[in-house]
């Protein structure tokens, strides 16, 4: 056990030698003063367990030294000692905080007794003081790991779950940065996403500090990352940055596959992670292993959902090679518009599904007639005209996850009019939804602007079957606003028209058209 430093108070040389030689024939460090002021400098530089003070000292007497060192360091153990013929209370000298009380004279053994009985008392102390810390600590620890198996487990969007988590370990590490990265065990390599940023970062598995955990699950805790041979230090060098200590753990799943590495970087106040430290972001890795996993399951059961639904609207378009890509462009311009009017995350969903599938019911329409080159009769027309019934039957059949559910109706409202004047169901504006509104005016607009196979008219005038000029087809939603199509959805597109031509420049439209309209629209904006 470490030895307890002493400080002896006293004026007498003679009692003070006879402590001095009973303290270090003891075996521990003792440190001598004369008075009061004496003792406070000496523990200005000097850290002491136990004070052994007379009580009459000149000056400042030894219970107002007691007081003074007991306000700034609370954990000392003081003995005080009475002077010859001076009648202190035992009572009021333990009161003041004393741990013992000593009257003169006094033999050596009496001394020593007392000595080792409140060591003893102090070093109880000190063990009760350090397990209410520990316990503390480890309450605040549970407290930290239960919060964040809360937050994590509620979050199912991987860029969400990764700014999450990577804001709260840094909180609970007290670290400067936290990287967060999962393995892609097929490409040998490890990949994050970076804040504001869509592209995600890969690294080769084995590679630098992260690299090297994900391949062999060892725990890396390193004072200096500049010590490391393999540390990259071009990232530090770049973003004017110093990576010191780092700690870097592997993340596995339930199975006990490492799935991802949690790295947390340089611990505030210069100093490095301990193992406690250790200790606490193996826990966290823990709830971060659940949580990632079920998002990334959750992210690839999204993708297998889109991509099947994006090749059925593929396959729905092919039907005619003038239609192909119709329902994607619609997709891109009711999503633009959907932007611009602020929608939330879910009703964007809500229609990209119904946009991508709007007219899926052509399935139903036979072939001489939606392949029909040339104007419809009438007959033919009101067959043409039953796709968006065709479109809600087919897509009720769907089983669409809850915050899908409105998908076959905005997808079977897309011919609907705001004057109550489209078809199938004569909705007015009122009644029609928003998806459906917006639907309306990207899929106008796409028809106008494509290539078809029956010519196009504009106010009663027959048209060729090319691309209707942009200026025109801007002016047929113009004029048509508040009859065909609803006044803010138009406003809408027309903002973000720049936008959606800039996305299709050289691909669905010559790059002449597109810059002969920005022209007029947004000079800024030409390439
Ligand atoms: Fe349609
Ligand atoms: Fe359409």
């Amino acid at each position: 056990m470490e030895l307890e430093r002493i400080l002896i108070v006293e004026n007498d040389v003679s009692d003070r030698d006879k402590m001095v030689e009973a303290v270090t024939s003891m075996g521990h460090k003792c440190l001598v003063a004369r008075d009061g002021l004496d003792a406070l400098e000496l523990l200005v530089t000097n850290r002491v367990d136990l004070i052994i003070s007379s009580i009459n000292l000149p000056g400042m007497d030894g219970l107002a030294l007691m007081s003074r060192v007991l306000e700034v360091m609370p954990e000392t153990a003081f003995i005080m000692i009475a002077g010859y013929g001076r009648d202190y209370s035992y009572e009021k000298v333990i009161g003041a905080g004393a741990g013992d009380f000593i009257k003169k004279p006094f033999t050596t053994q009496e001394f020593k007794n007392k000595l080792k009985r409140v060591l003893s008392q102090r070093r109880l102390e000190e063990e009760n003081r350090r397990l209410l810390k520990a316990q503390a600590s480890l309450n605040e620890r549970l407290a930290t790991i239960l919060a964040m198996a809360t937050d994590l487990t509620s979050e199912l969007d991987v860029d969400r779950l990764f700014q999450l988590i990577i804001g709260k370990v840094t909180e609970a590490m007290a670290a400067e940065r936290t990287s967060l990265y999962v393995i892609d065990w097929d490409n040998e390599e490890i990949w994050t996403k970076v804040a504001e940023q869509v592209e995600q970062i890969r690294l080769p598995l084995g590679e630098g500090i992260s690299g090297r955990v994900a391949k062999t699950g060892e725990t890396i805790n390193i004072p200096d990352a500049w010590d490391l041979p393999y540390f990259n230090r071009d990232f530090d060098r770049r973003h004017n940055f110093r990576t010191r200590s780092v700690l870097c753990l592997p993340i596995r799943n339930q199975q006990g596959g490492t799935i991802g590495v949690i790295q947390v970087i340089n611990k505030k106040g210069g100093e490095i992670f301990a193992l406690e430290d250790e200790a606490l972001l193996k826990s966290l890795s823990a709830q971060v292993g659940i949580a990632l996993e079920n998002s990334l399951l959750h992210e690839e059961l999204k993708l297998s959902f889109d991509s099947s639904i994006r090749a059925l609207s593929a396959t729905v378009d092919a039907r005619h090679p003038l239609t192909a890509g119709h329902s994607q462009r619609v997709t891109e311009y009711a999503l633009m518009i959907g932007e611009e009017l602020n929608l939330s995350e879910d009703d964007l969903e809500v229609l990209k599904y119904a946009a991508l599938l709007h007219d899926i019911g052509k399935i139903g329409i036979r072939d001489e007639v939606l392949l029909k080159n040339g104007s419809f009769t009438s007959e033919e027309r009101r067959e043409m005209n039953t796709h968006p019934e065709k479109t809600k039957k087919i897509l009720e059949n769907f089983h669409f996850p809850r915050s899908l559910n409105r998908v076959p109706e905005t997808a079977a409202h897309h011919h609907e009019k705001v004057n109550g004047e489209g078809y199938p169901d004569g909705l007015t504006g009122d009644e029609m939804n928003l998806g459906s509104k917006i639907l309306a005016a990207a899929d106008v607009f796409d028809a106008l602007t494509s290539r078809r196979d029956y010519p196009k008219y504009c106010n009663g005038e027959k048209m060729d079957c090319e691309p209707m000029p942009l200026e025109r087809a801007v002016n047929i939603l113009k004029k048509d606003a508040g009859s065909h199509f609803d006044v803010d959805v138009v406003e809408a597109f027309l903002r973000c028209l720049p936008r959606a031509l800039l996305h299709y420049r050289g691909n669905h439209f010559p790059e002449e058209y597109v810059d002969q309209m920005l022209r007029q629209l947004a000079p800024d904006r030409l390439p």
